[in-house]
């Protein structure tokens, strides 16, 4: 399983990395403005700061809906550098523009996937990934994690090569279910990987340790 982190803060990335664990990163429009990101050259700038940091795929989001501009912006997004991941929304338009990429050899990254039909719809037009949104689901009572285990499913049945990407992933729970069920990656805040590495039974098993080694050795 690959290990994403859902963010455009560059210490956090650089956080993940360092650990050893982090295969890529996802960001979307949002998450830049978290960062305080606005204008075009430094939007475009700060996805190069990412890229120099990270050598596995990074999602980078369209804005435009039409499909000329999204196209237009992945031109221009994928000469940021050669891991650059065009991140699109599930429209119609959107649905148009991950075909014309795919056909040019581009990868994408279908965002915003809601029902098991938009995921087969992004993996017909050729999608490298998609991204099922399953924290925002939980938070509307449905389950998140059956929408992933059904893409998962589906696409096993067919063999179709397009990569489950679990999304909007909140908790360390939710993470290992994907792992459960064979999601191909998982994207999450750093917060889940650094909850994930922690056990109270690690931390006073240490401590007794060192106690032991102390009082037999000063
Ligand atoms: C995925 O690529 C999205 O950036 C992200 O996972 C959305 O998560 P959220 O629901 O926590 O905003």
């Amino acid at each position: 399983m690959k290990f994403f982190i859902d963010t455009a803060n560059l210490s956090e990335i650089q956080t993940a990395h360092d650990l050893g664990i982090l295969d890529g990163v996802t960001t979307n429009p949002s998450l830049m403005a978290k960062e305080g990101i606005s204008g075009k050259n430094n939007i475009y700038s700060h996805y190069k700061a990412i890229c120099d940091i990270v050598s596995g795929d990074v999602s980078a989001e369209v804005i435009s809906t039409d499909l000329e501009g999204m196209i237009r912006e992945a031109e221009e997004l994928v000469e940021i550098a050669p891991n650059i991941v065009i991140k699109i929304p599930m429209t119609e338009d959107g649905l148009k523009a991950i075909k014309k990429l795919s056909d040019e050899g581009i990868k994408t990254n279908c965002t915003l996937i809601f029902n098991a039909g938009q995921a087969l719809l992004a993996a017909k037009a050729g999608a490298t990934y998609v991204s099922p949104f399953l924290g925002r689901l939980d938070d509307i009572g449905h389950d998140g994690l059956e929408l992933v285990s059904q893409i998962t499913t589906i696409y096993r049945n067919y063999n179709i090569e397009t990569e489950v990407l679990a999304a909007s992933i909140r908790h360390t729970t939710h993470l290992l279910e994907c792992a459960e069920i064979g999601a191909d990656v998982a994207t999450c805040p750093l917060k889940v990987f650094l909850q994930m590495l922690k056990h109270p039974l690690t931390d006073i098993g240490l401590a007794q340790f060192l106690a032991d080694h102390k009082k037999m050795n000063g």
